[in-house]
């Protein structure tokens, strides 16, 4: 699967940044789409960095989500610091986004309640566990063997993207731009890469 399309591959700075939001709507839908599964990297922890799933695309309010439980220790660093850099990158498209912009984080309202309805209820399990994540347990089964599978844990990341750079391989010379949001829409810029 590719997450850059090749018909208007890389034509202009107005092309390309469509083919993300494209590709982000892809992969928000679709298990195995090589942006499904980004590194979320914040900043409250001196830099930590981790796979998480993107789960919605909101581009009119250029918005990407994902979900976690509200005790993991990217929770505590992003209301330590609400900075948050999405990494994706496509092999086989030679693509690398960089997406950086600021989290607000959903518990009980709204944007929650219909994030936890699109929870599979396989999944749900994983948002009930009583360690929460990151803790000593004596065995590790004792975080995985426990009867429960409600919201109680569920959080749901929202990100506000502000600043876009991409990265584009090519034999003939690679490519980079930059587009920072400006009120309703974007500024972009070709960069050196
Ligand atoms: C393929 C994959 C998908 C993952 N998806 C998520 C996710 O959507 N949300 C999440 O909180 N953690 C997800 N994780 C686990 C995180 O990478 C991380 O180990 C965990 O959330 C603890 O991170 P923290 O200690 O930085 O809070 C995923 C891991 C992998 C390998």
């Amino acid at each position: 699967m590719n997450a850059t399309p090749t018909k208007d591959r890389w034509t202009g700075l107005d092309a390309i940044l469509e083919s993300g939001w494209r590709a982000w709507a892809d992969a928000a839908r679709t298990p195995g789409h090589p942006f499904r599964t980004p590194v979320v990297a914040t900043a409250g922890d001196d830099g930590d960095a981790r796979v998480v799933v993107l789960r919605a695309v909101d581009r009119d309010a250029a918005e990407l989500e994902f979900h976690t439980d509200a005790r993991s220790p990217k929770v505590e660093a992003l209301r330590r610091s609400p900075r948050l850099t999405w990494v994706f990158h496509d092999p086989a498209g030679g693509v690398q986004w960089r997406v950086r912009g600021h989290a607000r984080l959903h518990v009980g309202d709204e944007a929650w309640r219909s994030a936890w309805e699109r929870v599979p209820p396989p999944s749900r399990a994983s948002y009930a566990c009583p360690a929460a994540p990151g803790t000593v347990v004596r065995a590790p089964m004792e975080a995985i063997d426990f009867a429960g599978h409600g919201p109680r844990h569920f959080m749901v990341v929202r990100c506000h993207a502000e600043r876009m750079d991409w990265l584009g391989l090519r034999p003939e010379g690679n490519l980079r731009a930059i587009w920072t949001r400006e009120g309703n829409s974007w500024k972009g810029d070709w960069v050196a890469p």
